[in-house]
């Protein structure tokens, strides 16, 4: 058989290889996939054996989560708490009817924008940074895979955030969601499937729940205490459901609107509009006595184009931009104990991720054997070593 580097010039070829191997991405490790600088390399997909194996325990990929059929862990949690989530409030349906009571007896915010729940066993929502002159910075939707440029660019700036990933996206895109806790920022839930969550009965709204926090203990090591409902759609059924899985309901008060372009009513214009007329009112001192919450995305890169756009206007109008669980000084933002945030005091003095209790336990629990991550490597110094014996031969 002719070696194909016989072919061409054999320097050349060579030369060709070792590039190659340079180049070689390795896709098995978080920081080896935050390494990529090519956006469309970093959204091919990659097998990753600790996900891949569990998949099977997990609703499919963007499916309407309901309990898995044998999954005692969630039955319970189910069982133990189905019967305190109240059967008076309706499944809801979209846009709110007009015959839907003005009084807003479930606070529901899709039709009234109400956060403060009418049942008084669930806290009110969080909608804006208690903090004077401070910006509770977030994104949802995430992890986008191509969000490297991005991540880059917050640490480029020493700029953390809160993140609100979705359980799918967790899944197929492990080392990137990863990356977010590496990278010292917050993580909230935002549910497997991102439905409307008042829409769906209250089991499938806690298996949305419960699947998504149980990826992202498993990928990135942490169990969330704070979640962000999908289109802001929640009401007190759903905040009950929330309020027994332990999560904190993260709302806010000023929209981008920059996962809502329609080319038509919502255009690019309109999300650079509302950026605008957010900094605007922001430099006016609206935010002077209590801080604000902004809708924005990490969805594709033009939401995380309008955000790096408009960063740093937003760090003139605001004395500080912190994640919000900084703002709301959540020092300890999971239930393992191991991993901190700082307070706000903390954070605003410079001390932007907690040194104290850094997360010395991440990847641990699934981290694929060491060598493994050499394989991609491997089969190219092989294949370089062939080629040259082969020419010898
Ligand atoms: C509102 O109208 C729909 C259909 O028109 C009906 O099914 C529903 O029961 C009504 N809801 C209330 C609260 O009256
Ligand atoms: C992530 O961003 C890329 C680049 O903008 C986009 O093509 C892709 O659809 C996004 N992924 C998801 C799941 O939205
Ligand atoms: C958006 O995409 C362009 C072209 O691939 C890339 O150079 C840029 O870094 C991306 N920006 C962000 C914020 O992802
Ligand atoms: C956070 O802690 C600081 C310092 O103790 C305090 O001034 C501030 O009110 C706290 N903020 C919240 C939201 O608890
Ligand atoms: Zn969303």
């Amino acid at each position: 058989m002719q070696p194909f580097c016989a072919r061409i010039s054999y320097a050349l070829c060579m030369l060709g290889l070792l590039v190659l191997n340079v180049q070689a991405s390795d896709r098995t490790t978080e920081q080896g996939e935050a390494a990529i600088s090519n956006p469309y390399e970093e959204c091919t997909s990659y097998g990753y054996e600790p996900v891949a194996t569990q998949m099977k325990n997990y609703p499919g990929l963007w499916q309407l989560a309901a309990i898995l059929p044998g999954d005692s862990a969630a039955t319970d949690k189910w069982n133990s708490i189905s019967s305190t989530i109240s059967t008076n409030i309706p499944v809801k349906m979209l846009p709110p009817p007009s015959n839907y009571s003005s009084e807003d007896p479930d606070c529901w915010w899709t039709a009234t924008q109400c956060t403060t729940a009418k049942l008084s066993s669930i806290p009110p929502d969080i909608s804006a940074s208690p903090e004077p002159s401070t910006l509770g910075y977030g994104f949802d939707d995430g992890p986008n895979c191509s969000h490297n440029a991005f991540y880059d660019f917050l640490q480029s700036q020493n700029q953390k955030a809160t993140f609100y990933f979705i359980g799918s996206n967790v899944a197929s895109f492990p080392l990137e969601a990863q990356r977010a806790l590496t990278d010292g920022h917050e993580i909230c839930a935002h549910t497997w499937s991102h439905p409307a969550m008042t829409t769906i009965s209250s089991e499938n709204a806690f298996a949305e729940l419960w699947y998504c926090v149980q990826m992202i203990k498993l990928v990135i090591g942490v169990t969330p205490t704070c979640w962000r409902p999908p289109f802001g759609d929640v009401d007190d059924r759903i905040r009950a459901i929330a309020n027994a899985l332990g999560l904190q309901t993260i709302m806010w008060k000023y929209d981008t609107a920059d996962a809502s372009i329609n080319g038509n009513t919502i255009t690019e214009q309109t999300v650079e509009d509302n950026y605008n007329s957010f900094i605007d009112i922001a430099s006016q001192g609206t935010f002077s006595s209590v801080g604000a919450i902004l809708l924005t995305h990490e969805r594709d890169n033009f939401t995380m184009s309008e955000a790096v756009k408009f960063y740093p206007q937003l760090k003139k109008v605001f004395q500080h931009i912190v994640p919000v669980g900084v703002s709301l000084n959540k020092t300890q933002p999971y239930i393992e104990a191991e991993y901190g945030l700082p307070s706000f005091e903390q954070y605003i003095s410079g001390a932007v991720t907690n040194r104290l209790r850094p997360p010395k336990h991440l990847h641990q629990l699934i981290q694929t054997p060491a060598n493994n991550r050499w394989l991609p490597r491997m089969r190219l110094k092989a294949l370089l070593l062939w080629t040259l014996v082969a020419q010898l031969h």
